[in-house]
Parts: C-alpha cells; sequence; structure tokens
C-alpha cells in the first residue's frame, strides 16, 4: 500500500501522546480508530481532542464546521478487533515492553497481513516488537514528539529486518500528516532521547543537589539556551514515570553511568508525582504554581 492510500489508522492507547497523534491523523483527513483499556480511558482521550480542538476554534485557528469533521473521523472503543480494518496501526500504548509484545502479537493476528505495525514506543527494541508477529518487514517506529499537534518531528525507526518498502511507506506517510522524518537506527533513545536524557537527569540531580531552585533551573534553560520550555517543566510535561522508564531501557542498554536515573527521579515516582497528568510533579498543577 502507498502512504497516499491509507484511509483508515488504528491508534492503540489515547494517553498524551496517542490523543495527540489521533488528533494530528483525523486533522489530516483520515478516519481514527483507537483503542484504550477502559471505557474511562476512550472518554478521557476522545475528550483530549476535543479540548485540544476547542481551544483551536477559540483562538480563530479552526473552522467549528472542520472541528466537526475532524471530530466525525474518530471512534474509540475497547476491542482491539476495532483496528481490523485499518490501513496502518500506530501504537501508543503505555511504555511497557510486556504489554507491547503481547499488543504486537494480537494486531499481527487481527490486521491484513499488508497493513504496516508501526510503534511510537521512545527507547524500546523494534526488532523485538517485530519479533512477535509474523511479518516483521514491516514493523517500524514511528516516534511522535509531545505535543504531537505542535511539535513538527517524527522519528522514523528501522529495525533489524524492516524492509525498505516499509520505510519508504512511513517516511511518506508521516510527510502526508504533516511531519517532517528523520531516520534512526534500532538502538535505544534513537536520536532525541538519547540526547534528551541525560540533559533531563543532570537538571534533576542538580535540583536534588541544590545548586539552584527548580524555577531558576528552568529559566535558565529557556533564556539561556532558548529552549521553549526548562528541563524540569519538560519532565512534567512527558511524565516522570515515562521518563524514567525511558532512562532505565538507556541505562539496560548501555551500563553508563550518564543513563542512570536520579534518586529523586524515581522517588518522585514512587510517591505519584508524575507531573501535570497527575496534578503535581516538579510543579503543583492544582494549586496555580503551573508554568
Ligand atoms: N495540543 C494542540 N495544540 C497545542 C497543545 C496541545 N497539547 N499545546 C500547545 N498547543 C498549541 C497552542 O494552541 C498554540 O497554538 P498557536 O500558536 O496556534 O496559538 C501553540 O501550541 C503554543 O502553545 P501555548 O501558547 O499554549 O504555549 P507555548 O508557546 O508555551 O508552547 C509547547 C507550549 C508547545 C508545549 C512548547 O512549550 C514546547 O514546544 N515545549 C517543548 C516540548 C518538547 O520539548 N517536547 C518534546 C518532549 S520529548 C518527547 O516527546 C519524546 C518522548 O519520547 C519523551
Amino acid at each position: 500500500m502507498k502512504a497516499d492510500e491509507v484511509r483508515k489508522v488504528g491508534v492503540i492507547g489515547a494517553g498524551i501522546m496517542g490523543s495527540g497523534i489521533i488528533e494530528v491523523i483525523a486533522r489530516s483527513g483520515q478516519e481514527v480508530v483507537f483503542v484504550e483499556v477502559s471505557d474511562e480511558k476512550v472518554a478521557r482521550g476522545q475528550g483530549a481532542v476535543e479540548k485540544s480542538t476547542g481551544r483551536a476554534v477559540e483562538k480563530g485557528k479552526l473552522d467549528a464546521d472542520e472541528r466537526g469533521a475532524i471530530l466525525g473521523r474518530i471512534t474509540g472503543g475497547t476491542d482491539l478487533s476495532e483496528v481490523a480494518d485499518a490501513d496502518l496501526v500506530i501504537e501508543a500504548a503505555t511504555e511497557d515492553l510486556d504489554i507491547k509484545l503481547e499488543l504486537f502479537q494480537q494486531l499481527d493476528d487481527l490486521t491484513r497481513e499488508e497493513v504496516v505495525l508501526a510503534t511510537n514506543t521512545s527507547s524500546l527494541p523494534i526488532a523485538e516488537l517485530a519479533s512477535k508477529t509474523s511479518r516483521p518487514d514491516k514493523v517500524i517506529g514511528m516516534h511522535f514528539f509531545n505535543p504531537p499537534p505542535v511539535l513538527k518531528l517524527l522519528e522514523v525507526i528501522r529495525g533489524l529486518q524492516t524492509s525498505d518498502e516499509t520505510l519508504e511507506f512511513a517516511r511518506a506517510y508521516g510527510e502526508r500528516i504533516g511531519k517532517t522524518t528523520v531516520l534512526s537506527k534500532d538502538r535505544a533513545g534513537f536520536i532525541v532521547n538519547f540526547l534528551l536524557v541525560p540533559y533531563l537527569n543532570s537538571a534533576v540531580q542538580m535540583f536534588d543537589d541544590g545548586v539552584a531552585t527548580k524555577e531558576d533551573i528552568d529559566t535558565a534553560v529557556h533564556l539561556g539556551l532558548a529552549h521553549p520550555m526548562g528541563p524540569l517543566t519538560l519532565l512534567d510535561l512527558i511524565g516522570l514515570d515515562t521518563a524514567l522508564y525511558i532512562s532505565n531501557v538507556l541505562y539496560d542498554e548501555f551500563k553508563d553511568p550518564l543513563y542512570a536515573a536520579p534518586t529523586l527521579l524515581k522517588r518522585m515516582v514512587a510517591a505519584g508525582y508524575l507531573g501535570r497528568k497527575s496534578g503535581r510533579g516538579f510543579y503543583d498543577y492544582t494549586s496555580g504554581e503551573q508554568k
């Protein structure tokens, strides 16, 4: 199949990344069917797209009728077989190898054999996910950046067995939905997270060591390096649990202390301080301290 023939895309998971990916695809005109693990999470995913597109209408960036058409292209449910007739599936489930391995096995059984199975994993091996399928040549990484409707980058990750045709398809589909694609080998962290994780971990360590306040660390990077947001604010956006998971995967792969998660990050995750999504991370999102 050619990228411009894709009419319907299945998205697995509608959390921070999944809901953003759903919005990107529906905005670019394809039907999206997404799957979540509970009705509550289906409603939350749908709500996230409604909120995001509603804001765009309020700001005059999107026509109300067009918003209606975008939302009309999206359906969600809890049964994985809803993606059975999709032309492409993008998995954006929780960053957990066992969950993803099982999903790839099921997706392989459910979908047509020519369908490309992509994963939005930020660090897990594409080759390992591919090994659970009968079509390892059609398994590929398509890694979006948070928030997907805003950030233009799509990392495309080629597994050991990914075919040229699948690679060409993923890049062309990425361009079709408005992204700029870059290609990475199947190595933990790919391009961006390999660079980002040591930086974020250093910022957490710096804060824990009392070198500067969280506000000053963030302001320093925001104004001194012209990043849109400082590292601690960014960690709150990414989700501290996700950041910890990625850090652990990188450490497992390279055994380099550069990737070792700082103690404070581990303790914050244990305490449930996960960032924006839980209402509290480095900043408190319930009391107006929000950045
Ligand atoms: N959905 C849709 N649109 C959104 C949005 C969302 N979730 N969040 C912000 N926007 C839009 C706004 O509507 C606004 O649009 P406009 O310019 O057309 O009016 C525009 O983005 C800017 O938003 P705001 O004015 O509200 O706020 P900011 O200017 O502060 O931008 C930000 C917010 C886009 C989040 C910006 O701060 C940013 O780009 N931060 C860096 C994010 C980053 O580094 N992400 C990468 C994380 S790493 C990753 O994802 C990999 C993973 O594996 C960990």
